[in-house]
């Protein structure tokens, strides 16, 4: 919420002058020892004093179990924290309208909806009753760097008055009641250096939002007379908070003269998302089948999320399509799909949700995945079967350090792709540049040799006997067919046949390989698997045994080869 993030703003500049205090009292013999060190010895000084302070039997029960080490430096911590944020309370809530409306007016306006024209505050006060903290830890790590994570909860009786100008030109003083908010902030003080308060700057964020409640209430009015307009505001808030404090967006505050721009959060590279298709997607309607699309995001920012398009009735849709997504911290961030099904006028209904955490990315290297739907990320256990979907990433960090050799050498890098099948070094507004140019425009041609080389332990589908297998190969986008010969009474068949296909745009096309029955009478589907070819670019040579969907058991082994031809783009 706006306000907390200008709270936030005042307590970590206060938090920080604390700790530098403490920091410098207990280094005043010894001032060439770190910062680090010195909270180990601080650490030791306050196993006394926290006894005094605090017995065992009233430890709070978030203590019990967590992993925070070192008990007793955060009961103190935690104790001594709250008093001081008693005592600095009334002069924050006394500074805080002043430093809010210059912080997080600018916020809130850009993310203004549309329906409104302006979006300011007129009274604010945040009230007597001060947050307290509710868990403190100190994350071990850069020995350049102290990182602590405070749980803070906020109950507060805070007078705050938003002024909103609607297009059509009505004013309406809204006010926000009823705040109760859990939280838990990350601050980072660094460079350390020696000189008081031993640190130069200190960033925070929003590491993890776990509850964020309010009312809003139209002062000597009803909300609801006017439509919508709840939920627009509740919607800025969110997505402002989302854009400016949460983890990995930090905001910065200098405590000593110097440039810290190298503590900014910057992009660090782009990862490459192919949405392939979904299987045994629950079924939302009940005439037909769900119209399933997928909604992918990175950062949860309405510009930042990309949507599919739909595919009408089908459980099992083929979606093939190509997303880009700016990555900045691969080692906490993660991918989320969302699946729905398009009601048409009416709202669409949740089917699932799945997360990709980026750290399981290797740089370079294409990952395929298949990721299970479930009800909510948050819910460990989800038994209800709700589907998968089965996506390409590809991680490509900005710059040259990455050095990925690629036997594919393009004449032109349009896309990141291409940038790291090209392995040249390129800066971020390049990359950005050159993102916003269609990927459709960016045609990577070659052949494709796709040599079949056996089954094995198909599934029977014949009454009689085993069944006599073919495969079926089909280019998804330029349609081009093939298939092989059919292998009679076997569940474990060679064929050690290959294909050549010419393809036109390999990098948005997929290969699908469907098991075929041949019968007298029709025909019945063994099983069949989908695949990209990005990775049979980057690599020259695949050799890979692919596991089948729709079927019980079986898998197919395949040889791919990719023979490049010059790239042209269209114009
Ligand atoms: C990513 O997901 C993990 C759990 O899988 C979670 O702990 C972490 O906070 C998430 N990262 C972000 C930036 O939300
Ligand atoms: C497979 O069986 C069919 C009829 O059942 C027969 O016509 C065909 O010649 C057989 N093929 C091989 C390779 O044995
Ligand atoms: C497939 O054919 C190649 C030569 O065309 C041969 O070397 C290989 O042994 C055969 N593999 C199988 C499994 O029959
Ligand atoms: C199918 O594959 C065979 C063997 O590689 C080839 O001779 C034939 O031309 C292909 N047919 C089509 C329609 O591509």
């Amino acid at each position: 919420m706006g306000f907390i993030i200008g709270i936030i703003f005042g307590i970590a500049l206060g938090m920080g002058l604390m700790i530098g205090l403490a920091y410098s009292e207990s280094i005043r013999h010894k001032r060439r020892s770190y910062l680090a060190t010195t909270i180990a010895a601080f650490a030791r000084m306050s196993v006394l004093d926290s006894r005094k302070i605090l017995p065992s039997d009233s430890y709070p029960s978030w203590v019990v179990f967590s992993q925070f080490q070192k008990l007793s430096l955060h009961l103190y911590l935690l104790n001594w924290l709250n008093l001081q944020l008693d005592k600095i309370w009334p002069y924050v809530n006394e500074a805080a309208s002043e430093l809010i409306r210059t912080s997080v007016e600018p916020i809130l306006e850009q993310h203004r909806p549309v329906i409104l024209s302006s979006l300011k505050f007129s009274t604010l006060t945040l009230g007597n009753v001060a947050p307290q903290f509710t868990g403190v830890s100190i994350i071990e790590g850069d020995p350049g760097e102290v990182t602590m994570e405070m749980e803070l909860q906020w109950d507060g009786d805070p007078n705050i008055v938003i002024d909103v100008k609607t297009k059509v030109g009505v004013g309406l003083p809204i006010q926000v009641k009823n705040v109760g908010f859990t939280g838990v902030f990350r601050l980072i003080f660094k460079p350390l250096v020696e000189e008081f308060p031993c640190f130069g700057a200190v960033c925070f964020s929003l590491r993890e939002k776990k509850k964020l409640d309010f009312t809003l209430k139209v002062v000597g009015g009803d909300i609801s007379s006017i439509p919508g307009i709840s939920d627009a505001i509740e919607e800025t808030i969110q997505n402002a908070i989302e854009d400016s404090i949460t983890w990995p967006v930090r905001q910065i505050i200098p405590i000593l003269p110097g440039d810290y721009s190298d503590l900014e959060l910057k992009p660090k590279g782009i990862l490459e998302v192919k949405l392939i298709q979904a299987k045994e997607l629950t079924n939302k309607d009940i005439i037909g089948k769900s119209d399933p699309y997928a909604v992918l995001f990175i950062r949860p920012l309405p510009d930042k999320m990309k949507t599919s398009k739909v595919i009408d009735n089908d459980l099992n849709p083929i979606w093939n399509e190509h997303f880009e997504f700016v990555v900045e911290d691969l080692s906490t961030q993660n991918l989320t799909v969302r699946v729905f099904d398009d009601e048409g006028v009416q709202a669409s209904e949740f089917i699932g949700v799945a997360q990709l955490p980026l750290k399981e990315i290797e740089p370079g290297q294409v990952k395929d995945v298949w990721l299970k739907l479930l009800k909510n990320l948050d819910v460990q256990r989800d038994n209800k079967n709700r589907g998968q979907v089965h996506l390409e990433v590809l991680y490509y960090p900005f710059g040259t350090e990455s050095g990925f050799s690629n036997p594919f050498n393009p004449d032109y890098s349009l896309t990141s792709l291409e940038k790291a099948l090209k392995n040249d070094g390129t800066d971020t507004a390049e990359i950005s540049k050159s993102s916003t140019l269609k990927k459709k425009d960016v045609f990577v041609r070659g052949v494709l040799s796709v040599t079949i080389i056996c089954a094995e332990d198909l599934t029977n589908v014949d009454l009689m006997g085993k069944s006599d297998p073919y495969v079926s190969l089909i280019l998804k986008k330029s349609g081009q067919k093939n298939k092989t010969r059919v292998v009679n009474n076997s569940l474990n068949p060679v064929w050690n046949q290959t294909f050549d296909f010419v393809v036109e745009d390999a990098l948005h096309d997929l290969l699908m390989l469907e098991v075929w029955d041949h019968d007298t009478f029709g025909k019945d589907k063994m099983g069949k698997c989908i695949m990209t070819l990005t990775r049979v670019i980057l690599e020259g040579e695949v050799t890979d045994t692919f596991v089948l969907d729709e079927t019980k058991s079986g898998s197919l082994r395949c040889h791919l080869k990719w023979t490049p031809q010059p790239i042209y783009r269209d114009s």
